[in-house]
């Protein structure tokens, strides 16, 4: 049998953020949180299991990676072999349009797709469910690539019951993501760490408290298609999660200078009629959500503020599938 599978996974972005796990190694994390897949941009992996023993071997975008970011493939891996009681290396082959290390959740579709990608390639069968929570393990966020659409990650208590499921198709609403890149250096501190550290601001404790009432009231704009509704929840929510980045010890600071130029001209932009709504993960990059007859105008504006590097652009996405042989 060949111990092969290739799937696709994309990015998503969230709308109320996971920071802070209530533990780590299982990545439990500290509060629900919700997000949209984003289909525009996408990472296609294929895990091919070998019969011999030893170290495994990652391919992103056809060059070699070694350290930290192999070592992790290989302890998610560890986990799928240790499910299907397989001792086999793994040759995972990733081919992605993600750049990385800037706030684009690019571990979210790595992991989402790695997980799918190895768990059929072992004939595990998971349910939808049971994927997600497989793919939490690799990357907190990467749960939330696993279903379709609009998405909710449950947090749960123990392994079993944290995961994420689709609260509405891609096709429900025709949002779009606009990314103001401002900064394309791989970030200094990431997400991981970060996380650690969200504990020790003063600001974590009340965030976590109310962020599930902001994870329902975001389930409620999104199914009402609410997008008032939606840009105070997504604002107030990343603020919130920035502050706390700020407030930890040590403090952390993903903003550049253009980042805050970009959120000025956003609130400006939403002032004079135009509907967008900013959020930032871990990163310096601006994301503007705006509905489908708002994208062009958006795109252009952004395009022009001082400090814009390029902007990438994204509607509603599918959720992790695996694709068929060559
Ligand atoms: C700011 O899922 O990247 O993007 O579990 O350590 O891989 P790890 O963290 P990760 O954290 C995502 C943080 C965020 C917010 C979000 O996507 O919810």
């Amino acid at each position: 049998m060949a111990r092969r599978a290739t799937a696709l996974a994309h990015p998503n972005i969230a709308f109320v953020k996971y920071w802070g796990n209530r533990d780590e190694r299982l990545r439990l994390p500290a509060n629900p949180s919700f997000s949209m897949n984003l289909g525009g941009l996408r990472t296609i992996t294929t895990v091919t299991f070998q019969e011999e023993e030893g170290p495994d071997l990652l391919f992103v975008n056809g060059v070699p990676v070694e350290g930290p970011a192999r070592e992790r493939v290989s302890a998610f891996l560890d986990h799928v072999r240790g499910m299907a009681g397989f001792r086999g290396r793994a040759v995972v082959e990733s081919i992605t349009d993600i750049p990385p290390g800037v706030g684009l959740a690019s571990s979210a579709a790595t992991f989402a797709a790695l997980a799918a990608a190895a768990s059929a390639a072992l004939d595990l069968r998971l349910s939808e469910r049971d994927l997600s929570t497989l793919a939490r393990l690799g990357s907190g966020s990467a749960c939330r690539s696993v279903p379709p659409g609009f998405v909710e990650w449950v947090a749960g208590e123990r392994h079993e019951d944290s995961y994420a499921y689709s609260v509405a198709p891609p096709e429900h609403w025709d949002l779009w993501d606009v990314i103001a890149v401002v900064s394309e250096q791989h970030k200094a501190v990431g997400s991981s760490e970060g996380h650690r550290r969200a504990a020790t601001s003063p600001l974590h404790g009340p965030r976590v408290a109310t962020a599930p009432e902001r994870v329902a009231r975001c389930r409620e704009a999104v199914l009402r298609r609410d997008f008032e509704a939606l840009a105070e929840i997504v604002e107030t929510d990343a603020i919130w999660m920035h502050a706390v980045m700020m407030t930890s010890r040590p403090p952390l600071f993903y903003w550049e200078p253009a980042t805050l130029i970009v959120l000025q001209a956003a609130c400006r932009w939403r002032e004079e009629g135009l509907p967008v709504a900013f959020t930032l993960d871990a990163g310096p990059n601006v994301h503007l959500l705006c509905p489908a007859e708002a994208v062009e105008e958006v795109a252009r504006r952004a395009q022009r503020v001082p400090g814009v590097l390029r902007v990438l652009r994204s509607g509603p996405g599918g959720g992790a599938r695996i694709l068929p042989p060559e």
